[in-house]
């Protein structure tokens, strides 16, 4: 008799954040020792897992938009005599748990973020009963002790989730409800995690949260972030580090100071902004003004000079008259973005801002996007450009379109195309810039590498 488990097929479909694809990932580990591989097709999967995102309106509706599809599809394997089980994971699910089990029939089981280490037996129980939910309590700290260390890396680079929730409550925001309050794992288990990555030949982690700055593992005696990537950057191997996504209101000294000290702490630094509006800025509850922002900035840049700025921004929020965008575009022409998005304000059910007066037009939200991102790529291009010329070390990451050719990242975090052999990825290798477009870099190979 076979030892090997039947295989059964998986598929799972990711939105949002990183967040979600490092949970997405850790799925499939929960899953592997009940026999189920990924498969690509959903149409052939025994079981289809969505793991959505509520952060905008149009991101939620996409997902009862593929579960009408993936009930279809449910449809014609019973048809011929076979099971799919259907799970919707995530955001959505952890908010609107009970709407999705009654506007869709086909859904088996919901299973919100910090619950899904519990898949395999609510799978068991979903044949026996449907529309199970699971979500609502909380307890990251249950999930990750759940979760095994072990994980099976697929790339050069790879997420590592180090704390969830949000206390911030900005005013337009979801994510306090849909993930719930600031908590940090343990150092220990993230450490012990980096090392077996990095063991997997991983160079490159992005330490991840919803407010990862705000990260304060127990066991590092108030030491913070920095303290974390200090720790991490000892691990041997890896050899760059990144993390996502930070508020101003956490960007503290020690952080700062590891930009400047850090070889391995990459100069990118996602810090959304939102607004450059003062009265805005304030009615969102951000916690900033413009100017602390701008001086946070200029501080950041006095430790780390040549750091990419990356951002967040939301046109149209309640209230934001044309004196405010404007404030915006201003804050923006100050900064000097290297990349950035920019979203039209989308009015979230149970959201403080839902409920203000002063909702914007929707073309009014057009017309001011399209002038934000105008602004924002003729940065972008210019910081590109600014790279022609210079050599920079590139982490191949995987093969490109193009036979004989090669992409990988620059530390701040460009796509990088390069004519060299496969042998490179996984490695950091010296590459001049030779020219420079709006969302790439091309480069050649220093001669001593060939
Ligand atoms: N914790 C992160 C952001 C998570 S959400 C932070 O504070 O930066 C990612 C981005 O989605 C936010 O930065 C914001 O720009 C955007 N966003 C969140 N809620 C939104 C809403 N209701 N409408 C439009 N954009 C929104
Ligand atoms: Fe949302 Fe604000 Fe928290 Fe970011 S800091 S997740 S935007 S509430
Ligand atoms: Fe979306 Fe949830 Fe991430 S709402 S952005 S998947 S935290």
């Amino acid at each position: 008799m076979s030892e090997t488990a039947p295989v059964k097929r998986l598929y799972i479909k990711t939105y949002g954040c990183q967040m979600n694809v490092y949970d997405s990932e850790r799925m499939a580990d929960v899953l592997a020792p009940l026999g189920y591989g990924l498969t690509d097709s959903p149409e052939h999967a025994d079981l289809v897992v969505l793991n959505t995102c509520h952060i905008r309106e149009k991101a939620t509706e996409k997902v009862y938009s593929e579960l009408g599809q993936i009930k279809r599809m449910k449809q014609a394997r019973a048809a011929e005599g076979a099971a799919m089980t259907v799970a919707v994971a995530g955001c959505v699910a952890q908010a609107e748990g009970e709407e999705i089990l009654r506007r869709q029939p086909a859904v088996d089981l919901v299973v919100g973020p910090q619950a899904y280490h519990q898949l395999p037996e609510l799978i068991a129980r979903a044949h026996r009963a449907r529309g199970e939910r699971l979500a609502a309590d909380f307890a990251p700290e249950e999930k990750f002790d759940a979760l095994t260390t072990a994980r099976r890396p697929t790339g050069v680079s790879a997420f590592l989730t180090v704390q969830e929730g949000c206390d911030k409550f900005c005013t337009f925001c979801v994510v306090p409800y849909t993930r719930g309050g600031e908590w940090s794992r343990p150092a220990e288990a993230i450490e012990a995690e980096a090392r077996a990555l990095a063991e997997q030949g991983v160079r490159e982690v992005t330490l991840l949260g919803q407010n990862v700055n705000a990260y304060a593992g127990p066991d590092l005696a108030g030491g913070g972030l920095a303290a974390l990537v200090r720790r991490l950057a000892r691990i041997e191997g890896l050899d760059r580090i990144r993390y996502t996504t930070s508020h101003p209101r956490d960007m503290d000294d020690a952080l700062i100071a590891a930009h400047a000290e850090v070889e391995a702490l990459m100069p990118y630094l996602h810090l959304p902004v939102q607004s450059g509006s003062d009265k805005v800025l304030k009615a969102m509850n951000r916690a900033h003004t413009a100017e602390s922002y701008l001086r946070l900035i200029e501080k950041i840049r006095a430790s780390r000079p040549d750091i990419a700025i990356s951002g967040d921004f939301i046109v149209g929020f309640p209230g934001e008259r044309e004196a405010d965008f404007e404030a915006t575009l201003q804050l923006v022409r100050e900064v000097g973005y290297a990349s950035a998005f920019s979203f039209k304000y989308s009015r979230r059910p149970g959201t403080p801002a839902a409920a203000m007066p002063g909702q914007v037009a929707e073309e009014v939200k057009d017309e001011r996007l399209a002038r934000l991102l105008a602004l924002l790529l003729e940065q972008q291009a210019a910081f590109n450009a600014r790279q022609a010329g210079r050599v920079l070390p590139v982490l191949f990451e995987k093969p490109g379109r193009h036979e004989g050719q090669i992409i990988g990242r620059s530390p701040y975090l460009q796509s990088v195309y390069v004519s060299a052999p496969d042998r490179l990825i996984g490695r950091i290798v010296p590459v001049r810039i030779e020219s420079a477009g709006a969302n790439s870099l091309a480069g050649a190979l220093q001669l001593e590498t060939v």
